[in-house]
């Protein structure tokens, strides 16, 4: 497949810079916006509504059309939710996505877009050129599971142990971690972003930490450029709040360590 040339835009704590985004899209041959308003990853940033409006007005006025990634959305923990871009007024181009991947089994491998006109045609296309037939069976169970009301259920129980883990991995974060340090507080989501103040070793800070029974994802990974070393992600969601709390102590150590080398 063709390589796509990427433009990064900066994130902050309302979500997708406005004025570096039109920067990006005055220049020439930026056909599309990708953008995960709801608890990003890697942040657990959620863009606000009025930028989300900015967003789509910005992608109106260049012509590029936007890719909203809304996988995180039904993951909320607390806070109102926000409206897709998609449902806002102009947006019609949007191409909206969701899955149930995050909020229900990654392996279902079930998840839904929403466009129309001929994007949607295109995109049918590419997807039946891609692996001609998507599963029904697991379809019609997540159907049923929500149709019975299951999903809505699981999604309460979910959501509730999730804002638990969440609030024990920034209590552990907040007690254990020492150094210099910014982290997201997610209002949803399963990862908060950790930056720290001086550069680290990520790939020795990751060997230290895997010996002692802990992983993460270092902040490079998320980048195009590369930038941002001295970052990580950490997921909240995985583990139950003992193993959390051990797991931040353990890196918070390992951490220190490494700064101190
Ligand atoms: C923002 C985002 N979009 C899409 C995916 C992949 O979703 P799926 O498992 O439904 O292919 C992920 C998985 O990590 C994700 O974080």
């Amino acid at each position: 497949m063709r390589q796509i040339p990427m433009v990064p835009v900066p994130v902050d704590a309302g979500g997708i810079n406005p004025a570096r985004m039109a920067q990006a899209l005055a220049k020439e041959g930026v056909a599309g916006v990708y953008t995960v308003p709801s608890y990003q990853n890697p942040t657990g940033v959620s863009q606000l509504a009025r930028r989300r409006e900015k967003v789509l007005a910005l992608a109106n006025q260049y012509g590029a059309t936007v890719f909203e990634d809304d996988i995180y959305a039904d993951l909320r923990l607390g806070g109102r939710s926000i409206r897709p871009i998609k449902s806002l007024p102009g947006g019609e181009r949007v191409v909206y996505a969701g899955s149930f991947s995050k909020s229900l089994a990654p392996g279902l491998r079930v998840g839904f877009m929403v466009a129309s006109g001929k994007l949607a045609r295109d995109l049918l296309h590419f997807k039946e050129s891609h692996d001609i037939c998507t599963g029904r069976l697991t379809q019609a169970v997540v159907a049923a599971f929500i149709e019975r009301g299951g999903y809505r259920r699981h999604l309460m129980r979910v959501r509730r142990e999730y804002k638990r883990r969440r609030d024990a991995m920034l209590e552990a974060l907040h007690t254990h971690l020492d150094v210099p340090h910014r982290v997201t507080h997610p209002k949803g989501g399963m990862h908060l972003w950790v930056m720290f103040e001086s550069p680290l070793d990520m790939a020795g800070l990751e060997e230290m930490a895997e010996k002692r029974g802990v992983s993460f994802a270092p902040g490079t990974l998320f980048f195009t450029d590369g930038r941002r070393a001295s970052s990580l992600r950490l997921n909240f969601s995985a583990n139950p709040v003992e193993t959390i709390h051990e797991g931040i102590v353990r890196l918070a150590q390992c951490i220190k360590k490494e700064i101190m080398r």
